[in-house]
């Protein structure tokens, strides 16, 4: 499914840079725990990833939305928003289903009322995610659209462009769904938004676009069963380890590395995860997005010659895939351009990495990197179960509470005051 090469920072004489194989012991240790159930929170994500019997209704309810609408707007933020745009981001333009799948994460005005404006309402249906029931931005979005659709189409039959996914309990978002008639699907109550890829709130839009939702969850499961027969030689524990190195050394800067554009989405949504559930207590490492080539003409100067405080994470394709753009070598008569006769666009990009990947080892840059087999939803599957279990894990190496994110709340609060809340 993928490679993952810790490289040479992490190898021969890795040990007296910095204890490397104590903390592959210790990371081990705490996936043993993951293993044996000792982590309610990661007992739930295991459970859920590991579940069939809900699979046909998920997929029932996207066919249902897809035969009925043309555009599918998922209302909501943070993690009720990432985990839906890193999935439908590794389809690509490959949308077999033919619907205009859009995620309004934010409130700017402007982009909200164009995306309004841009869409045939009659044809139009609104996921709205929210897993407390009360993100301020969220029901801020959710009445704009009911209001927009009830007047376009009747307050009777504006019910039927929504479905709300948030937890069974008292929420604002739970009244005014039942104010409104508007159907509700549950979010699992022992499962945080940002962790929640694998149940409805990723599922669900990833079935609309027509993934495999099965082969995804598969795919996680593979990680699981992994770290179950032997923690220490599991991928996870290598990359926790590696990032415990990395903070313990003081690299305070952690780039990922993208040569796909279809793992834009996967990045921004790694990048969540692991700022929310890491950035406590003076700990945590800045994830920054970075995509190749692009990057390579705009960040890669400051990541060769600015301060040596930031460690790396390359994700590519380990070979390209076919059918992929080739150069025409007709079109070239000219001496210094022969190297490129015949080459794909997806050699070149290959070419483009390693040289990146070789130069910042060169430079003596701490350097990892995921080699993937293809996008195929079991190899996603088990890269975001990855990487969850690896934030999850160092978050506990660390001493803290990965779940939780207090300090946000802070802003939440004077949020609602500025607006008029007693
Ligand atoms: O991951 C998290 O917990 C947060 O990013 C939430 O997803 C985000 O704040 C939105 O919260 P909610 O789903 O409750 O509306």
């Amino acid at each position: 499914m993928y490679k993952h090469d810790i490289g040479n920072w992490f190898g021969a004489g890795a040990a007296e840079k910095q204890d490397f194989s104590r903390l592959l012991d210790k990371s081990a240790a705490i996936l043993k725990r993951f293993a044996e159930g000792a982590e309610p929170k990661v007992t739930a994500l295991f459970d859920v990833a590991a579940r069939e019997d809900d699979l046909e209704a998920i997929r029932k309810e996207a066919q249902e939305i897809r035969q009925n609408f043309r555009n599918i707007v998922v209302l909501g933020t943070g993690g009720s928003s990432l985990s839906g745009q890193a999935l439908a981001a590794i389809k690509g333009n490959n949308n077999a289903a033919e619907i205009n799948l859009c995620f309004a994460d934010n409130i700017d005005p402007h982009s909200f009322s164009a995306m309004l404006a841009g869409i045939d309402i009659e044809r139009s249906f609104f996921l709205t995610i929210s897993k407390s029931g009360d993100t301020l931005e969220t029901i801020a979005q959710f009445l704009i659209c009911f209001d927009y659709v009830a007047k376009a189409v009747g307050r009777e039959k504006a019910a039927r462009h929504f479905l709300i996914i948030t937890m069974p309990k008292e929420s604002s978002m739970a009244a005014l769904g039942e104010q409104y008639g508007i159907r509700q699907l549950a979010h699992e109550t022992e499962i945080g938004g940002r962790f929640s890829i694998f149940t409805n709130v990723g599922l669900l839009p990833g079935a609309i676009i027509g993934l495999d939702i099965r082969g995804l969850r598969k795919g996680a499961v593979r990680i699981i069963r992994d770290i179950s027969r032997n923690p220490a030689e599991s991928e996870v524990a290598k990359g926790m380890a590696v990032n415990l190195a990395m903070m313990a050394q003081g690299f305070c800067n952690s780039v990922y590395m993208h040569y796909l554009d279809r793992l834009r989405g996967f990045v921004n949504w790694h990048r969540q995860i692991w700022a929310e559930s890491l950035g406590k207590n003076g700990n945590g490492t800045t994830p920054i997005r970075a995509a190749g080539t692009l990057d390579q003409h705009s960040q890669l100067q400051l990541y060769l010659g600015g301060p040596k405080d930031k460690f790396f994470t390359f994700l590519f394709l380990g070979k390209p895939e076919n059918g992929n753009p080739a150069i025409n070598p007709e079109l070239i008569n000219r001496q210094e351009l022969e190297y490129l006769k015949g080459k794909s666009l997806g050699e070149i990009m290959l070419a483009e990495q390693r040289a990146t990947l070789e130069t910042l080892v060169r430079h003596g840059a701490p350097v990892r990197s995921f080699a993937l087999d293809n996008l195929q939803e079991e190899t996603m599957g088990a890269l975001f179960m990855h990487f969850m279990l690896e934030t999850i894990g160092v978050g506990i190496a660390l001493g803290i509470n990965p779940f939780d994110q207090p300090a946000v709340e802070e802003s939440k609060v004077i949020a609602r005051k500025l607006l008029g809340e007693k």
